[in-house]
């Protein structure tokens, strides 16, 4: 099904930026991937890897960091629509690949090798079609390819603004949640491996920072509604002069050999 869900993160940036400032979700995730960053890295020699809306490259780094491969193994490719973010990401990233990066706003029809692994950390919920998206991807994987998604859904902490400000819209959240994934996993008889990570959000309790994580949540949308209301969704993480909560999302395992 197609949704309007573009959002452009070039225009959020420094609210995104905010966000995983205040968070350990990176790391959680991170921490939940090991066992699949090490079974890519042990199966070949040569690791063909796509990640799919890098944004800046922060994670792919951290991801990089963690599976420490030689670079002279790696050949990396990157989407990502936001151009100087894509640049940004394709430069932050050069030292973990000899080869040059091959990077583009969205992923070639054709062209684009298969890859051994491709990672897509937080970026589903944006894509027009998530089954047009998902078939392309599983497409694009090798014949012993893996992939590894991360999506929330409605036990997030931060889909309550999606749920409140769209129902106060009186609209459908534009977005596709993990139950959305859920569906289309299933509907394409697709079998994967699903896991609950948990992690947190913590930031001194102000006025400018609960409109950063608005802002970074609802973009455009923010404007169509009363501020205030969108504000006080945050009083049930008040803790001392800080906002604190605790929350989750899921991680998708998707192998092709399983397909
Ligand atoms: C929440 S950020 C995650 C960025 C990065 N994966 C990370 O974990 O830090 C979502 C990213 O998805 C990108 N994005 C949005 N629509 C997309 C699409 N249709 N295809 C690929 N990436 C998209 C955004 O530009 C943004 O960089």
């Amino acid at each position: 099904m197609t949704k309007n869900a573009a959002k452009d993160f070039g225009a959020i940036e420094a609210d995104y930026d905010f966000f995983i400032a205040t968070t350990d979700e990176a790391e959680r995730g991170l921490d939940a991937f090991s066992p699949y960053i090490d079974e890519a890295g042990e199966a070949r020699q040569s690791i063909r890897m796509l990640d799919f809306g890098c944004g800046g490259g922060d994670f792919s780094a951290k991801f990089l960091t963690q599976a420490d491969w030689s670079p002279d193994r790696l050949t990396l490719s990157l989407v990502e629509p936001v151009e100087g973010q894509r640049i940004h990401a394709a430069d932050l990233l050069q030292r973990f690949a000899d080869k040059p990066i091959a990077h583009w706003p969205a992923l070639p029809e054709t062209g684009a090798t298969p890859f051994d692994l491709i990672l897509s950390n937080h970026v589903l919920y944006y894509v027009p079609d998530l089954e047009v998206t998902l078939k392309q991807l599983i497409a694009a994987l090798a014949p012993d390819g893996l992939m590894l998604i991360a999506l929330a859904g409605r036990t997030n902490s931060l889909i309550r603004f999606w749920d409140y400000a769209f129902d106060a819209m009186g609209k459908a959240i534009p977005y596709h949640l993990s139950e959305d994934l859920d569906q289309t996993l299933a509907r394409l008889g697709i079998a994967h491996d699903r896991e609950t990570v948990a992690y947190s959000m913590r930031f001194p309790d102000t006025r400018e920072n609960r409109m950063k994580i608005l802002r970074f949540a609802l973009a455009d949308h923010l404007s169509e509604l009363p501020t205030q209301p969108l504000l006080d969704l945050f009083d049930d993480w008040v803790k001392g002069d800080q906002i604190d909560t605790r929350t989750v999302f899921s991680h998708y395992i998707i192998r092709a050999t399983n397909l």
